[in-house]
């Protein structure tokens, strides 16, 4: 097996294998019907890829835009090649694992055709429906602008679609701007959906 010194990937996999284990122990001992850990594995991965999300879009505002604006020509065109192109693969990747497994807990949890799933209409406060859809919109903004604005344009700085300096400047500047709303959208949708989840 490859040193999780080594390698990344491994310290996620040992990681991934202990929680697994925990949780076998756990199902062995307490029991869970078929849906019940359907909707919790679920919301388990929701809850990671928001998290993975969320942290790149505090790293990318607080850290990476920051350097690149200070980095010369050849530091940036190091940066440029060394990190931007894999916190956008994570960035993309997170946002859309987040919205799949969204979109599957609205059902799992009762908001999206109840009946289909409990074969009965499920209680909810209008409170709580009221923050979880206004979270899903804004949650939905947030990764239209990861996809239609942030990683096209993007894609012009680091050179991967056509673009002269001009057009380099103009797409960096919304870059920035689309990730300045990814972060200034993040907290309200965190704090509606965590409320959605245990205020009521
Ligand atoms: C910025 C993106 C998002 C973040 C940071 C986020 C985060 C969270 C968090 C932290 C929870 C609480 C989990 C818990 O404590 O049990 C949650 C629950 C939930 N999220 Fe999201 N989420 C995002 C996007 C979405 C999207 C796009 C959808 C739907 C399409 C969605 C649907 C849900 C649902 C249905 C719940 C369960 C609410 C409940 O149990 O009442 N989320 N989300």
């Amino acid at each position: 097996m490859q040193s999780i010194i080594d390698s990344p990937r491994a310290a996620l996999a040992v990681g991934a294998a202990i929680a697994a284990a925990v949780l076998v122990v756990w199902l062995v001992a307490a029991g869970a019907d078929g849906l019940a850990l359907t909707a919790y594995l679920v919301r388990l991965v929701h809850v990671l890829a928001a998290m993975v999300w969320i942290g790149l879009i505090v790293f990318v505002n607080f850290v990476q835009l920051v350097a690149l604006g200070s980095a010369d020509e050849a530091q940036r065109a190091f940066l440029h090649k060394a990190i931007v192109p894999s916190v956008a693969w994570w960035f993309r990747h997170a946002s859309t694992v987040a919205v799949v497994t969204g979109v599957l807990l609205l059902l799992l949890s009762g908001y999206l055709l109840p009946a289909l799933i409990y074969g009965t209409g499920v209680f909810m406060p209008a409170a709580r429906v009221l923050l979880l859809w206004g979270g899903v919109i804004v949650a939905l903004a947030m990764w239209m602008f990861v996809h239609m604005y942030i990683w096209p344009n993007m894609q012009v700085v680091l050179g991967m679609r056509a673009g002269d300096d001009l057009a380099k400047a103009a797409a960096r500047g919304r870059v920035i701007l689309f990730a300045r709303l990814n972060l200034l959208l993040a907290l309200p949708v965190v704090l509606a959906m965590v409320a959605a989840a245990h205020l009521f």
